[in-house]
Protein backbone atom coordinates (compact mmCIF):
# COMPACT_ATOMS: atom_id res chain seq x y z
CA UNK A 1 0.00 0.00 0.00
CA UNK A 2 1.43 3.36 -0.71
CA UNK A 3 1.49 5.67 2.58
CA UNK A 4 1.45 9.53 2.22
CA UNK A 5 2.16 11.74 5.28
CA UNK A 6 0.46 14.66 6.04
CA UNK A 7 2.10 15.70 8.96
CA UNK A 8 0.98 14.64 12.71
CA UNK A 9 -1.72 12.12 12.08
CA UNK A 10 -2.60 13.28 8.63
CA UNK A 11 -2.11 10.57 6.17
CA UNK A 12 -3.58 9.56 2.73
CA UNK A 13 -3.42 5.55 2.53
CA UNK A 14 -3.73 3.87 -0.83
CA UNK A 15 -5.62 0.41 -1.01
CA UNK A 16 -7.83 -1.50 -3.10
CA UNK A 17 -7.50 1.48 -5.39
CA UNK A 18 -9.46 3.85 -2.72
CA UNK A 19 -7.76 7.20 -1.25
CA UNK A 20 -8.15 7.00 2.51
CA UNK A 21 -7.61 9.98 4.88
CA UNK A 22 -7.11 9.93 7.81
CA UNK A 23 -6.98 12.49 10.87
CA UNK A 24 -7.04 15.33 8.40
CA UNK A 25 -5.05 18.42 10.04
CA UNK A 26 -3.26 20.00 7.94
CA UNK A 27 -4.41 24.17 7.83
CA UNK A 28 -3.65 24.46 11.75
CA UNK A 29 -0.38 22.17 11.97
CA UNK A 30 2.13 24.49 12.52
CA UNK A 31 4.86 22.35 10.83
CA UNK A 32 3.05 22.14 7.57
CA UNK A 33 4.57 24.82 4.97
CA UNK A 34 3.36 23.25 1.84
CA UNK A 35 -0.28 20.88 1.80
CA UNK A 36 -2.97 22.83 0.98
CA UNK A 37 -6.42 21.70 2.07
CA UNK A 38 -7.71 22.53 -1.12
CA UNK A 39 -5.73 20.43 -2.83
CA UNK A 40 -6.52 17.00 -0.92
CA UNK A 41 -8.60 14.81 -3.21
CA UNK A 42 -9.63 11.30 -1.16
CA UNK A 43 -12.43 9.07 -1.31
CA UNK A 44 -13.10 8.25 2.09
CA UNK A 45 -12.13 10.04 5.83
CA UNK A 46 -11.29 8.22 8.67
CA UNK A 47 -11.67 10.39 11.73
CA UNK A 48 -10.14 8.15 14.95
CA UNK A 49 -11.82 10.88 17.65
CA UNK A 50 -13.00 14.31 18.37
CA UNK A 51 -10.12 16.58 19.43
CA UNK A 52 -9.23 19.38 16.98
CA UNK A 53 -5.45 17.73 16.01
CA UNK A 54 -7.58 15.12 14.47
CA UNK A 55 -10.73 16.71 12.90
CA UNK A 56 -9.80 20.16 11.71
CA UNK A 57 -10.13 19.70 7.92
CA UNK A 58 -12.49 17.21 8.14
CA UNK A 59 -14.98 19.92 6.56
CA UNK A 60 -13.55 20.98 3.76
CA UNK A 61 -12.04 17.80 2.48
CA UNK A 62 -15.31 16.24 2.86
CA UNK A 63 -17.33 19.18 1.26
CA UNK A 64 -14.83 19.53 -1.29
CA UNK A 65 -14.47 15.36 -2.36
CA UNK A 66 -17.98 14.74 -1.26
CA UNK A 67 -17.02 11.60 0.42
CA UNK A 68 -18.19 9.95 3.42
CA UNK A 69 -16.86 10.03 6.58
CA UNK A 70 -16.11 7.14 8.99
CA UNK A 71 -15.75 7.43 12.91
CA UNK A 72 -17.57 7.03 16.04
CA UNK A 73 -21.58 7.51 16.45
CA UNK A 74 -20.57 10.65 18.33
CA UNK A 75 -18.26 12.49 15.77
CA UNK A 76 -20.67 11.26 12.99
CA UNK A 77 -23.65 12.94 14.04
CA UNK A 78 -21.65 16.33 14.78
CA UNK A 79 -20.34 16.20 11.27
CA UNK A 80 -23.56 15.19 9.96
CA UNK A 81 -25.04 18.16 11.19
CA UNK A 82 -22.44 20.53 8.95
CA UNK A 83 -24.14 18.42 6.12
CA UNK A 84 -21.51 15.63 6.02
CA UNK A 85 -22.56 12.07 4.27
CA UNK A 86 -21.40 10.05 7.65
CA UNK A 87 -20.91 6.33 8.59
CA UNK A 88 -21.56 5.60 12.13
CA UNK A 89 -19.23 2.82 14.05
CA UNK A 90 -19.17 1.76 17.50
CA UNK A 91 -15.90 0.11 18.82
CA UNK A 92 -15.81 -3.81 17.72
CA UNK A 93 -18.17 -3.17 14.62
CA UNK A 94 -17.43 -3.25 10.97
CA UNK A 95 -18.45 -2.10 7.65
CA UNK A 96 -17.47 -2.93 4.40
CA UNK A 97 -17.70 -0.10 1.49
CA UNK A 98 -16.17 -0.96 -2.14
CA UNK A 99 -14.09 -4.48 -0.96
CA UNK A 100 -12.95 -2.59 1.99
CA UNK A 101 -13.14 -3.73 5.58
CA UNK A 102 -13.10 -1.06 8.28
CA UNK A 103 -13.33 -1.91 12.08
CA UNK A 104 -13.20 0.47 14.97
CA UNK A 105 -11.05 -0.60 17.45
CA UNK A 106 -10.09 0.71 20.76
CA UNK A 107 -7.81 2.99 22.02
CA UNK A 108 -6.67 4.36 25.45
CA UNK A 109 -7.16 8.41 25.30
CA UNK A 110 -9.94 10.58 25.74
CA UNK A 111 -12.06 12.82 23.12
CA UNK A 112 -13.95 15.91 23.19
CA UNK A 113 -15.46 17.87 19.86
CA UNK A 114 -13.69 21.23 18.58
CA UNK A 115 -16.92 23.41 20.35
CA UNK A 116 -16.24 21.08 23.84
CA UNK A 117 -19.15 18.67 23.37
CA UNK A 118 -19.17 15.15 23.56
CA UNK A 119 -16.85 13.07 21.56
CA UNK A 120 -17.71 9.22 22.21
CA UNK A 121 -15.00 7.26 22.87
CA UNK A 122 -11.92 7.25 20.93
CA UNK A 123 -10.79 4.28 18.52
CA UNK A 124 -8.72 3.07 15.91
CA UNK A 125 -9.10 1.51 12.61
CA UNK A 126 -8.32 -1.38 11.15
CA UNK A 127 -8.49 -1.54 7.49
CA UNK A 128 -7.77 -4.03 5.11
CA UNK A 129 -8.81 -5.65 1.57
CA UNK A 130 -8.25 -9.40 0.18
CA UNK A 131 -3.81 -8.87 -0.11
CA UNK A 132 -3.54 -5.57 2.74
CA UNK A 133 -4.37 -4.67 6.23
CA UNK A 134 -3.51 -1.90 8.01
CA UNK A 135 -3.78 -0.57 11.43
CA UNK A 136 -4.03 2.77 12.43
CA UNK A 137 -4.28 3.09 15.89
CA UNK A 138 -5.36 6.58 16.55
CA UNK A 139 -4.47 8.14 19.51
CA UNK A 140 -3.90 5.76 22.59
CA UNK A 141 -1.85 4.36 25.17
CA UNK A 142 -0.22 0.86 25.06
CA UNK A 143 -2.60 -1.09 25.65
CA UNK A 144 -3.52 -5.17 26.04
CA UNK A 145 -6.41 -4.94 23.98
CA UNK A 146 -3.77 -4.57 21.01
CA UNK A 147 -3.78 -8.42 21.51
CA UNK A 148 -7.18 -8.97 20.17
CA UNK A 149 -6.11 -7.63 16.42
CA UNK A 150 -4.32 -10.49 15.41
CA UNK A 151 -6.79 -12.72 16.88
CA UNK A 152 -9.94 -10.62 14.96
CA UNK A 153 -8.70 -8.96 12.06
CA UNK A 154 -6.09 -10.36 8.77
CA UNK A 155 -2.35 -10.36 9.48
CA UNK A 156 -1.04 -6.71 9.75
CA UNK A 157 1.15 -5.66 6.72
CA UNK A 158 1.53 -2.28 8.12
CA UNK A 159 0.89 -0.05 11.40
CA UNK A 160 0.34 3.32 12.24
CA UNK A 161 1.35 4.24 15.94
CA UNK A 162 1.96 7.37 17.82
CA UNK A 163 5.23 7.92 19.43
CA UNK A 164 5.19 11.45 20.53
CA UNK A 165 4.84 10.37 23.87
CA UNK A 166 3.03 13.04 26.49
CA UNK A 167 -0.48 12.41 25.37
CA UNK A 168 -0.53 9.40 23.76
CA UNK A 169 2.63 6.25 23.83
CA UNK A 170 5.77 7.28 23.49
CA UNK A 171 8.31 4.95 20.97
CA UNK A 172 9.30 2.41 23.40
CA UNK A 173 5.50 1.63 24.27
CA UNK A 174 5.01 1.77 20.66
CA UNK A 175 7.53 -0.72 19.64
CA UNK A 176 5.60 -3.42 22.57
CA UNK A 177 2.50 -2.12 20.37
CA UNK A 178 4.08 -3.23 17.40
CA UNK A 179 4.57 -6.74 19.08
CA UNK A 180 1.12 -7.37 20.40
CA UNK A 181 -0.21 -6.64 17.17
CA UNK A 182 2.05 -8.86 15.28
CA UNK A 183 4.03 -6.21 13.11
CA UNK A 184 7.19 -5.52 11.53
CA UNK A 185 6.89 -2.32 9.48
CA UNK A 186 5.65 0.81 11.63
CA UNK A 187 4.89 3.67 10.44
CA UNK A 188 5.17 6.88 13.23
CA UNK A 189 2.70 9.39 14.02
CA UNK A 190 1.37 12.07 16.32
CA UNK A 191 5.11 13.32 16.71
CA UNK A 192 6.76 16.71 16.71
CA UNK A 193 4.41 18.86 16.05
CA UNK A 194 3.89 20.41 19.15
CA UNK A 195 6.66 20.71 21.95
CA UNK A 196 5.51 18.31 24.28
CA UNK A 197 5.61 16.07 21.61
CA UNK A 198 9.48 16.21 20.54
CA UNK A 199 10.90 13.64 19.80
CA UNK A 200 14.62 11.97 19.05
CA UNK A 201 14.42 10.33 15.95
CA UNK A 202 17.47 7.96 16.27
CA UNK A 203 16.15 7.08 19.52
CA UNK A 204 12.96 5.99 18.41
CA UNK A 205 14.09 4.26 15.12
CA UNK A 206 16.69 1.97 17.80
CA UNK A 207 13.66 0.71 20.21
CA UNK A 208 12.00 -0.54 17.42
CA UNK A 209 15.09 -1.85 15.86
CA UNK A 210 15.76 -3.61 19.22
CA UNK A 211 12.79 -5.79 18.87
CA UNK A 212 13.05 -6.61 15.36
CA UNK A 213 10.67 -4.36 13.80
CA UNK A 214 11.71 -1.44 10.95
CA UNK A 215 10.00 2.34 12.42
CA UNK A 216 9.43 4.27 9.55
CA UNK A 217 9.35 8.40 10.10
CA UNK A 218 8.31 10.50 7.11
CA UNK A 219 8.31 13.83 6.29
CA UNK A 220 5.36 15.70 5.41
CA UNK A 221 4.21 15.02 2.08
CA UNK A 222 6.79 12.03 1.64
CA UNK A 223 5.37 8.80 0.61
CA UNK A 224 6.03 5.53 1.02
CA UNK A 225 5.44 1.73 -0.45
CA UNK A 226 4.77 -1.18 2.42
NI1 LIG B 1 -6.37 13.19 20.99
MN1 LIG C 1 -4.00 14.05 19.15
Amino acid sequence: MDIQYLGHSSFIVTLGGKKILFDPFISENPLNKTTKVEDIKCDIILVSHGHFDHVADVEQVAKQNECTVISNYEVVNWFGKKDIKGHPLNHGGMVTMDGISIKYVNAVHTSSMPDGSYGGYPGGFVVWTADECLYFAGDTALTLDMKLIPMTCPKVTVSILPIGDNFTMGYEDAAIAAQFVECDKIVGCHFDTFGYIEIDHSAAKQAFEAKGKTLHILGIEESIEL
